[in-house]
């Protein structure tokens, strides 16, 4: 037996089996019970919603040999009936205007409409896509449809009815058709598929639908397919969702389980699983976009079960999941999904585009709610005022601050990161954590602005050792520039690109980079070597003879100015700093809240 296809068995034959075009059935129903029937008709609405299935009714109607007296329902079985189901009837032709535009096709048209009918009591000619007639064509129809002789009537049926001159549409009474909603569709499809004796999972019907997009004739050829593909036996929603190669359900809501739960790993996993099945990046970035939705929407109004397009089942465990995720979360998740739906229409890489959204989207950090985040910015801004968040309540004096102006030379501002910001005693063994063995005070550089007084801080100890190691050299050679700086800014600053490239009891080598000439000619004299003297008498007890030359940038590397130094720690300082402004929480949930990127960072360092 030849396999019928669904969408002409289960054609409908009469107005009340039409589903959903209520408000055009009952107009025209009405009408024709009353006998007040217009000559000619425009069905306008997309296509497979039930226009050519309606202009058939119209002719059976018109026609039947049965007609109960007020009603308007053709019996579907007198030969009016049958000739025009099966399309054998004379007087009832259907004509696409697609392929019949010219002026000539119409010209023959109105010359047989002035013939009275062979057979029926009406003819009836029905233009489907009438909107691709030529200009000329309309023309010459536009008389018969003003006048059309009283055995005839016209049906006109378009997608496009906007494409219509306005002469034509105001001589036709217009239906505009809509797409069927779901619910109603799904009802529709389940009465077929018991009528086939076909078991299907409420899932796959659903999934039937959402894939039809309100058009029933697409609806049935998507059954088709299935029914073909599944052969006898029940119906999964798998196996549709593999036919039609979408994401189904389950595989959605894995998916958005996965993410809700920063599961990012499982998420690309069942994307890898659903791409190699055949389902596109697209679709499955607006099926969970939808399936968002949906949560969405039962989170604010679980008992409107009108207002998302599933079944029975499917909506309690909907309701279910909205209720244990986070109503931030869900729309948060929604919003940069819909940011890669829009990503995936402009990329030539979908599967990149969709990965990276996912792992956002598994990896977003829950959002803060802006009055909180304002709250935990204002605290965060106190604490900094208060100095380092150590200040436990009691609001500490503020640091001192470098004067700025000191800065036109350089100054040692920059003291070894562990040290106390002031001056400490150094009678004794330092208490503070040093990082080298030798007993020796921190070698503290003093802020280049309102100098502490650290003029007694070296007294009361005995003098330092001469430093042996190149640690134990820069940090000393620090010492004595601090000593230098307290004495005279500009003076210290003379010295700071100078690398020690030798210091013994007698003499102490310092060498220039090229580029630093200025600073040595400056250190050079008379009154800048004397100070220098000076501190090592104090501090090391020695007076060295002190040779200042220019040295090739490269040649003691290992060597490193005061300046050098500075410059790394405060490098290793804005990197750290840096860091820790990207990993804090406050800049993720900001960047988060806006979907920012760091542009750039800018530390006190
Ligand atoms: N409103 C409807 N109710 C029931 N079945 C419909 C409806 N609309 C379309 N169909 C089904 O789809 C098939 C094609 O519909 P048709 O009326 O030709 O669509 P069109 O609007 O494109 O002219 C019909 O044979 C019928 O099986
Ligand atoms: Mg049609
Ligand atoms: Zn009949």
């Amino acid at each position: 037996m030849s396999y019928l296809v669904l969408a002409r068995k289960y054609r409908p034959a009469t107005f009340s089996e039409v589903v959903g075009q209520e408000h055009v059935t009952r107009t025209l129903g009405n009408a024709f019970a009353a006998g007040r029937v217009h000559h000619a008709f425009l069905f306008c609405g997309p296509r497979g919603c039930g226009k050519t299935t309606l202009a058939r009714i119209v002719g059976k109607a018109l026609n039947c040999e049965r007609l109960t007296p007020g009603s308007a329902e053709p019996c579907g079985t007198c030969s009016a009936c049958t000739s025009i189901g099966d399309g054998s009837a004379v007087d009832y032709q259907e004509m696409d205007g697609a392929s019949n535009r010219g002026i000539d096709a119409i010209r023959e048209l109105t010359e047989a409409v002035r013939y009275q009918p062979a057979v029926l009591r009406k003819k009836v000619y029905v233009i489907d896509e009438v909107h691709m007639l030529t200009t000329e064509a309309f023309n010459a129809l536009l008389k018969t449809l003003e006048e059309p002789p009283p055995h005839v009537t016209f049906v006109l049926a378009t997608t496009e009815p906007h494409k219509l001159p306005n002469t034509i549409l105001s001589r036709c009474q217009r239906y505009d058709f809509k797409l069927v909603p779901a619910s109603r569709l799904a009802q529709h499809l389940a009465a077929i598929f018991a009528r086939e004796q076909i078991a299907i999972e409420p899932g796959a019907l659903s999934l039937v639908v959402r894939e039809s997009g309100g058009s029933v004739r697409d609806a049935l050829s998507l059954c088709d397919q299935i029914i073909s593909y599944v052969g006898a036996g029940a119906i999964a929603e798998a196996q549709v969702a593999e036919v039609l190669g979408v994401a189904d359900r389950s595989l959605t809501r894995a998916l958005v389980g996965a993410l809700a739960a920063g599961r990012a790993g499982d998420a690309l996993a069942a994307v890898e699983q659903a791409i190699e099945r055949g389902v596109d990046e697209v679709q499955l970035a607006r099926a969970i976009v939808r399936y968002l939705r949906d949560l969405a929407v039962l989170q604010v109004a679980p008992d409107r079960a009108g207002l998302v397009d599933a079944s029975d089942e499917e909506r309690a465990e909907l309701v279910a999941e909205a209720g244990a995720i986070e109503r931030g979360r869900v729309t948060q998740m929604f919003d940069r999904m819909l940011r890669c739906c829009d990503e995936l229409g402009k990329t030539l890489q979908p599967r990149l585009v969709l990965d990276c959204a996912l792992i956002d989207v598994a990896t977003l950090e829950p959002l803060v709610p802006l009055g909180d985040l304002i709250e935990r910015l204002g605290e965060l801004e106190q604490r900094i005022v208060r100095g380092g968040g150590g200040g436990g309540g009691k609001p500490a004096p503020p640091p001192a601050k470098p004067v700025p102006a000191a800065r036109a030379v350089p100054a040692p501002v920059a003291q070894p990161v562990s040290a106390p910001p002031v001056a400490q005693p150094v009678s004794a063994p330092v208490p503070v954590a040093q990082p080298v063995s030798a007993p020796i005070p921190a070698p503290v550089i003093a802020p280049s602005g309102p100098v502490p007084a650290i003029e007694n801080a070296a007294s009361g100890s005995g003098p330092h050792p001469i430093p042996t190691s190149e640690a134990d050299v820069l940090r000393e050679w620090e010492f004595v520039l601090g000593k230098l700086a307290a004495q005279n800014v500009t003076l210290a600053g003379a010295f700071e690109p100078a690398r020690v490239m030798a210091w013994t009891p007698n003499r102490l080598e310092l060498g220039f980079p090229a580029q630093f000439e200025a600073n040595k000619e400056l250190a050079e004299t008379k009154d800048k070597l004397e100070a220098l003297r000076g501190v090592l008498r104090a501090e090391f007890a020695q007076a060295p003879s002190i040779l200042v030359k220019l040295i090739d940038e490269a040649a003691a590397p290992a060597a490193r100015s005061v300046l050098e130094a500075t410059r790394e720690r405060s490098s290793a300082e804005r990197s750290k700093r840096e860091a820790e402004a990207r990993e804090h929480p406050i800049t993720k949930h900001v960047l988060h809240a806006f979907g920012a990127q760091i542009k750039e960072i800018k530390t006190d360092v």
